[in-house]
């Protein structure tokens, strides 16, 4: 099969091409390197350094094509909240335009990563695929008005769609210098530099994190079976609830570091308490927790080690600045 990757140079797209790729599958993708590394493209694919907003070359790069992956996103929940021309261009408008040129290529398949960000506040954790969505933020709704859209257009124009809720997946090849996103390798760049992390509110908000390699598979299933098709299917564990102290206090007892956090207020409609239920996944995917939070930031650790840990790059537009941005961000403080 010929599988179209976007995002192919960010975190889960470039897990994503690999494992297609060990299949035998022939892997194309595009990336406009906002948020990923020309690195993390697998060698074995075909890399094109294009944005998705441009319909034009879409239309191009995605003849043939069988089943587009679309990861492609300007993934700031938190930074949307200041930013929201850029996240909801490069999260909703991005959708559309790749969903017209897979749609314009007779593409069978379009495989939508969402977020868990769609479910916004709900009475009841953890969150199921039925549950009416009441997203919180500018992120969340760019990410559920590009599912409504995709949707729409698939069902006129008889393109298959599964969407994926991929939630708190960590791992290596996460960006690890950007200081807007990405809590586990914000934490272990600075531990590694000597730097004490800094923890938004009392740290007390509880997650749930999965290492990508126990996701990737499932991941990789939504392309092949049929019975996934319409589906809206959450991807992540439902087992290790952990607060964010708790996830400090395990790098730094990995790392061998002295931990003392900084604590800075509330960051604006940040959800407290997150965690989706991984039944559906177990059910249709046979998903499978396998690593445990401590093998998956030891893995994390290695990789950010090797790498080099680096100065944060306050590379995004701050849109709007007032007295809600967090102090992080205004006065650089990573
Ligand atoms: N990693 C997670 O835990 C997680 C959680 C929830 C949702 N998701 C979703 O999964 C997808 C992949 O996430 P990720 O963690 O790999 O993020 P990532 O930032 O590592 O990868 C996204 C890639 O998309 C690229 N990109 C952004 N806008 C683009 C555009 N307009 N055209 C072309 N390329 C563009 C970025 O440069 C980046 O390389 C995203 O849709 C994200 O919302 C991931």
């Amino acid at each position: 099969m010929k599988i179209f990757i976007s995002g192919i140079a960010g975190f889960l797209g470039s897990h994503i091409a690999d494992a297609m790729l060990a299949k035998g599958h022939e892997v194309i993708g595009c990336d406009n390197l906002i948020g990923g590394e020309k690195d993390n493209v697998p060698d074995d694919a075909e890399f094109y350094e294009d944005d998705c907003n441009d319909l034009e070359r879409m239309q191009k790069l995605l003849r043939g094509v069988d089943v587009v992956y679309h990861t492609a996103c300007t993934a700031y929940e938190g930074l949307s909240v200041f930013s929201p021309k850029l996240v909801s261009e490069n999260t909703y408008l991005n959708s559309v335009s790749l969903a017209s040129a897979a749609i314009k290529n007779n593409v069978r398949r379009f495989v939508h990563c969402s977020s868990m960000a769609r479910y916004g506040t709900q009475e009841i954790v953890p969150f199921t695929e039925d549950m009416i969505c009441k997203p919180q933020d500018p992120y969340g709704i760019s990410k559920y008005s590009a599912e409504l859209i995709l949707r729409n257009l698939c069902d006129v124009h008889g393109m298959e769609l599964v969407i994926a809720v991929p939630h708190n997946i960590i791992g290596p090849r996460q960006k690890f210098d950007d200081p807007f996103r990405n809590v586990a390798s914000i934490m272990i760049n600075l531990m590694l530099q000597g730097r004490q992390p800094i923890i938004y509110g009392s740290g007390e908000q509880k997650r749930c994190f999965s290492f990508v390699q126990d996701d990737i598979d499932c991941l990789n299933k939504l392309a092949f079976q049929n019975d996934v098709v319409g589906e809206v299917i959450n991807i992540g564990p439902d087992e290790e609830f952990v607060t964010i102290n708790h996830l400090a206090d395990t790098i730094a007892k990995l790392i061998g570091f002295k931990l003392n956090p900084i604590y800075l207020k509330d960051r604006p409609q940040e959800v407290k308490l997150a965690t989706c239920s991984a039944d559906k996944a177990r059910r249709l995917l046979g998903y499978q927790t396998k690593y445990t939070l401590e093998q998956g930031l030891s893995e994390m650790i290695a990789y950010i080690e090797k790498k080099g840990p680096r100065p944060f790059s306050y590379h995004l537009p701050l849109e709007i600045v007032n007295e809600l941005t967090p102090k992080a961000w205004t006065d650089k403080m990573f």
